[in-house]
Formats: C-alpha cells, sequence, structure tokens
C-alpha cells in the first residue's frame, strides 16, 4: 500500500544550460530536452561538446527536421565514439551498424520489440552508452517512445535502500524477453547469430547502482525486460525487489515522452535512462533507424 506517491520536490534539475551554440528546450521536469535549431549534420566541434554535455544533463535529448540518411546517421554516430555490437541485427544493406526497427502496418502483435521498460543490449559484458535514433516513417498517432531517469529515480529512495543496493549485483539476460516475446508473437526473436543468442541468454551481472563515467553520477541499473536475478539470492528474494524497483523508476513522476514526427533524430543515455516503445498503432507503419554506441563495463 502506498500511503502518499512521492514527488521529487526539491530534486529536480532538469533546467537548462546557458551553452554558446546550441539552444535547449526542457521537455519535462524530470528529463528530456529538445535542441532548437540544429543540423546534426553540420556541428562545429564546439556545438558538438554542447550537445554531449546536454545528452549527459538531460538523459534524452531530440532534434526535429534533421536531413539524415543512413551515411549522414552512421557519421554523426562516430562522433560519440566506435559502435556497439549489436546483438539483434546485421543492420542495413551498406551500413552493418545501422539497425532497422520497422513495424508494418499489417503487423500486429501483442509483444512488440522495446515495447517493455529496458536499456539497450544491458546483458552484453559493455553495454552500448548511448543510443541515436531517426524516424523516417511515423504513424499519424501513437508510436511515442518514454523514458525514465533512473538517476532521479535512486535520489529519490531513502537512505537505507541506497546502502541496500549498492553492493549488489544484477544479472541482465535477454532469456525471459526471448520468451515471452515467443508467446506474444508465435515466433523466436530474432538474434544476429547463434552465438549472438548464446551470449545474450548467459547475460553479465553489473552493479545495480552503477556511477556514469562522464558526471560521477549515481542511478539505478535495472529494467523491466532484461534484470532476471540478483547475484547471491535466490529468486523469490530477488523478483519483489526488481519488480519494486522497476516500478519505482517508471513512475510518471520521472519520465518523459516524445511524440515522433518524421525528421527526428533522438539520442539516450542507457547509462541512467529506461525507455519503452508504446506498440499503440496497429494499421500504421512505423520505419526507424537505431545505432548505438559502445558503453564501458558498468562500475
Ligand atoms: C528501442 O527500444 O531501442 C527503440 C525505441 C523505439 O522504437 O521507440
Amino acid at each position: 500500500m502506498r500511503e502518499v506517491r512521492l514527488s521529487p520536490a526539491g530534486e529536480y534539475d532538469n533546467a537548462p544550460r546557458p551553452y554558446a551554440h546550441i539552444t535547449v528546450r526542457p521537455l519535462a521536469s524530470a528529463m528530456g530536452a529538445e535542441l532548437m535549431g540544429v543540423d546534426l549534420a553540420n556541428l562545429t566541434d564546439a556545438a558538438f561538446a554542447e550537445v554531449q554535455d546536454a545528452l549527459w544533463r538531460h538523459k534524452m535529448i531530440f532534434a526535429r527536421d534533421q536531413q539524415l540518411d543512413h551515411a549522414a546517421h552512421e557519421a554523426f554516430a562516430l562522433r560519440w565514439g566506435p559502435f556497439a555490437p549489436d546483438a539483434y541485427t546485421h543492420g542495413v544493406p551498406g551500413h552493418a551498424n545501422v539497425q532497422p526497427l520497422i513495424k508494418e502496418a499489417d503487423h500486429r502483435s501483442k509483444g512488440l520489440f522495446g515495447s517493455g521498460w529496458h536499456t539497450d543490449s544491458p546483458f552484453l559484458p559493455e553495454p552500448p552508452g548511448m543510443t541515436i535514433l531517426r524516424a523516417v516513417e511515423v504513424p499519424p498517432w501513437g508510436g511515442d517512445t518514454v523514458w525514465a531517469n533512473t538517476a532521479l529515480a535512486y535520489r529519490m529512495l531513502s537512505p537505507g535502500m541506497q546502502a541496500m543496493l549498492r553492493p549488489l549485483k544484477v544479472r541482465m539476460s535477454a532469456r525471459n524477453n526471448a520468451f515471452t516475446q515467443k508467446q506474444a508473437d508465435g515466433k523466436e526473436l530474432s538474434f544476429a547469430s547463434e552465438a549472438a543468442r548464446e551470449a545474450a541468454f548467459a547475460g553479465n551481472a553489473h552493479p545495480l547502482v552503477r556511477s556514469h563515467p562522464m558526471t560521477g553520477e549515481l542511478s539505478l541499473y535495472v529494467d523491466e525486460v532484461y534484470a532476471v536475478g540478483i547475484d547471491g539470492m535466490t529468486t523469490a528474494e530477488s523478483r519483489p525487489l526488481l519488480d519494486f524497483l522497476c516500478q519505482h523508476i517508471t513512475q510518471h513522476h520521472f519520465t518523459c515522452r516524445l511524440r515522433w514526427d518524421v525528421g527526428m533524430v533522438a539520442m539516450w543515455d542507457n547509462r541512467s535512462a529506461l525507455h519503452l516503445a508504446a506498440n499503440d498503432y496497429d494499421g500504421f507503419r512505423r520505419e526507424m533507424y537505431r545505432t548505438t554506441m559502445a558503453g564501458e563495463r558498468p562500475a
């Protein structure tokens, strides 16, 4: 029973910084910001450094009316560092690191890839640090993406809970997700290779509370899709704790939501945000392209 819903009074910190080269308009109190009037394909180094700073600050940033094709998407992505490995696809022809996320109008499924709260590929030993998603075709309504700020969620826990969580390691695996996807869709979740599937199922254990390598900010690293257990605990012990943390992180107060338009590009910080792709646009086509950028072993 929840006696009172705790709001992050005094903890909201999504105000824009006074940048010299870009203008940022926050999307919600908890997180997210729009980059106004930028051309992502033609950023000076100084402007790009401010875009990076804005991402670490706001956890999700987006820009409208970008003219990126696959090559320009890759070129912009590479300014963030090398690509992360992708367990699920081989990319599009000629662009191995541009992953298609396409749902056809006649594809009706209760289980859409990405429609549970998750951080990208945390089952990898070095999960992607950030993701860039580009909209090519969007439904007239629906198909939004929603994010939750896991650093704000950590700050809103009691000191006792924070101390209990800090030494724990969470096991991340694609196993349960693949099973659920099959139940919902009737077909196997596809992986780039059998080796990628086996590695994703075996997964990795990562700190449940991680420190951001650029800012030192602490955040909860746990999600609904891939977190399957806590090292040293039985399932009966870990499951209620994981469920509590996922409910806590994804409460309305910690989120922002983006309605997509064609030409929009959004970027998010996988170290300090979860996200979810709404599966609510049956009958309409949605065509998106994603690149994931290398991260480090969480610490
Ligand atoms: C993803 O989960 O990486 C994709 C999100 C989306 O399609 O909105």
